[in-house]
């Protein structure tokens, strides 16, 4: 690894690995009935090519509304706000990141960025590119799961930190309400959370977008069950089970399912494990929430956050929302 000198414009910290859950999180998941998998467990390398890929797709809409809403409101966030550091949860490429520091450039504010992202090859080689386009920047790289090390983001300043793409979407009102209470307790008076969700919008525009014709969200549902057979050394087919992807109204939520297309076993010798498949049974592998302005405030609300500024783009509807640490909640009234 290579250490930055002091004069550098970057600096990476690697953060101690935690042990992975991905043993438990299996075989609580498939052993449940009905059975489920966490949808973290889709990103190995093989997985975020193939998510890459779906951002591309003419029917996956919910990347470019949110970059194209970005672009317009970038501008007015990054003036409200006036951060000395852009910390995002999830950075990856860094695309959206790039939207943020132009605007921030293009008023001459002249913050940090603080990338959060598990691969450091891609955090580096993104922030390198970032440091070339602009020469006032300063990166602060955390390689980590953001998940266990959220208190490592660097304090003082002012920070928005940035949560996009919809993730939050991916887990239940109640994990989602905890995840972000957890953001906000790391949030001072002045710091603010750039959040992104994915709002309700026609069934078919949805169903669309999580069955595209080329098949690649397909190859990436099963794809969790490769990292599975990798990581357990289970002996999964991908190929005995569908991709299924349908809207439930109520949550208003995406659901992804791999259905056993007939009976079947399987084994995962490291869990000790052999699991029946009947034909037609399926493991929820994804939930992506889909919003409204009222269930965004909701959300917010239980993680004693309150909305700031909202911003939503029309057809495909995608919002953005700047909010920060309630004023009645406990945390403050305790500091005061
Ligand atoms: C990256 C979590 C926002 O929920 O829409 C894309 C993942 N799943 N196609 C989403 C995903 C199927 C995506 N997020």
């Amino acid at each position: 690894m290579r250490i930055e000198g002091p004069g550098e414009r970057i600096v990476v910290e690697v953060l101690p690995r935690r042990a992975s859950t991905l043993v438990r999180d299996v075989r609580d998941g498939l052993g449940a009935t009905p059975r489920w998998l966490p949808s973290k467990y889709f990103y190995d390398e093989a997985g975020s090519i193939l998510f890459d890929r779906i951002c591309e797709t003419e029917e996956y809409y919910p990347t470019r509304a949110e970059a194209g809403l970005l672009a317009r409101v970038a501008g007015e966030v990054m003036a409200q706000v006036r951060p000395t550091h852009l910390v995002e949860l999830g950075s990856g490429p860094a695309r959206k990141a790039r939207i943020l520091l132009s605007a921030a450039g293009r008023q001459g504010l002249r913050c940090t960025y603080v990338p959060f992202d598990v691969s450091e090859s891609m955090l580096r080689q993104s922030a390198r590119a970032l440091l070339r386009e602009f020469d006032w920047l300063h990166v602060h790289g955390l390689v980590g799961d953001y998940d266990f090390h959220l208190e490592k983001i660097p304090s003082g300043g002012r920070r928005l930190v940035a949560y996009l793409g919809g993730t939050i979407g991916n887990f239940t009102e109640e994990e989602g309400a905890i995840f972000l209470r957890r953001i906000a307790a790391t949030l001072g008076e002045d710091d603010r959370l750039l959040l992104g969700t994915d709002l309700m919008k026609s069934a078919e525009v949805l169903h669309r977008a999580y069955n595209d014709a080329q098949g690649l969200t397909a190859a990436f549902n099963r794809n969790i069950l490769r990292v599975i057979n990798r990581e357990l050394g289970a002996n999964f087919a991908p190929e005995r089970f569908a991709h299924v992807a349908f809207l439930r109204e109520e949550p208003a939520q995406i659901e992804m399912h791999l259905r056993a297309e007939e009976a079947h076993e399987v084994e995962i010798p490291r869990l000790g494990m052999q699991i029946s498949f009947a034909k037609g049974e399926s493991i929820r592998t994804e939930i992506s929430r889909k919003f409204t302005r009222k269930s965004v405030e909701r959300l917010l609300a239980k993680a004693g956050l309150e909305l700031e500024a909202w911003f939503a783009s029309h057809e495909p509807s995608f919002a953005l929302s700047v909010s920060r640490r309630a004023r009645g909640s406990r945390r403050s009234r305790m500091s005061a």
